[in-house]
């Protein structure tokens, strides 16, 4: 396989495998920036799929996302597991390039739960977090971004609010963040949280990756993490305010329940692009005019140095 590109940013599009039919005859071919696979979806995986996702991958950047890392769970990292996961990162993606995981627990006895399950926001935990945070940087030579969830109940006592909590892990891991703006949306609506007050107060430098998708509702009651429907114009809303802030950044689609054609996708992959270049283009005029206020001031300068 020929050298691995770094991930670019833009659009792009969670890799599944009903989708890799119309993938695999370039129907997305310079349609997406990248494709996001889930390793755990291919390690130790039999039948075709290996070789077909390795074919895909010589076509496209390839980010990669974690399902059962379980960030915040208390037992010992499985080794075997993150030697297999390290040899599937350094094939598909480029050399230091980060790779992804919840902040969440999601497993225990050695069993996954197929669920990302909260933390408690307390100053044990983000200590805890952040230890294995980077220790998993360690053991995968490479950068980790740590995602926020959606969470459906508050774990008993806190000393922390979601974004301070979130803030204590990354400082203290000194790692990035996954920003999913989806994921604030759902919490917002369900726990009644300002998700821009939720924003300002997270340092979004850390900010390497954003995701999006859409949720459902369920019984009028609750809100959804689905990832089962169009991206809400609340959310494309939420990615725009981010990136005409931080500037370009690489942006997925997630859409894993109710799966349209290809073809449907690429639609709305070219809609979030459109909201996403004039995002870009607001963060580059903003650039452009605090450039000005220090030209003005050289251009003083020199003209004071002139006459002296
Ligand atoms: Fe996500």
């Amino acid at each position: 396989m020929p050298p691995r590109p770094p991930l670019p940013s833009g659009i792009g599009l969670g890799l599944r495998a009903k989708l890799l039919p119309a993938i695999e005859r370039g129907e997305a071919d310079g349609e997406v920036a990248f494709l996001e696979v889930s390793p755990e979806n291919h390690i130790h995986r039999g039948g075709g799929l290996p070789a077909r996702f390795s074919q895909v991958a010589e076509r496209f950047a390839i980010s990669t996302h974690g399902l059962t890392m379980s960030l915040g769970g208390h037992e010992p990292f499985d080794l075997e597991y993150v030697a297999e996961l390290k040899r599937f990162l350094d094939r598909y993606s480029a050399p230091g390039q980060w790779h992804s995981d919840h902040l969440c627990f999601s497993g225990v006895d050695g069993s996954a739960f197929h669920d990302l399950l909260p933390v408690p926001f307390t100053e044990v935990c983000a200590r805890r977090v952040a230890a294995r945070v980077r220790e998993a940087q360690d053991r995968l030579e490479r950068p980790m971004l740590v995602e926020n969830i959606s969470y459906y109940l508050e774990l008993g006592a806190s000393d922390f609010d979601e974004p301070e909590f979130i803030t204590q892990v990354l400082e203290r891991a000194d790692c990035g963040l996954l920003l999913d703006v989806n994921n604030i949306h759902v919490n917002a609506l369900n726990h009644g949280v300002d998700p821009y007050d939720w924003l300002s107060r997270i340092p979004l430098a850390r900010v390497r990756q954003l995701h999006v998708a859409g949720p459902d509702r369920w019984d009028d009651t609750l809100w959804v993490d689905t990832h089962g429907s169009p991206v809400r114009d609340e959310v494309k809303a939420l990615m725009a305010w981010v990136i005409e802030r931080i500037g370009p950044r690489p942006v997925l689609l997630e859409r894993d329940k109710s799966i349209p054609p290809l073809a449907e996708l690429l639609a709305e992959v070219r809609a979030l692009d459109e909201v996403y270049q004039e995002a870009v283009a607001r963060w580059r005029a903003g650039q452009v005019a605090a450039a000005r206020p220090s030209d003005a001031r050289a251009r003083v300068e020199g003209s004071v140095g002139a006459r002296v």
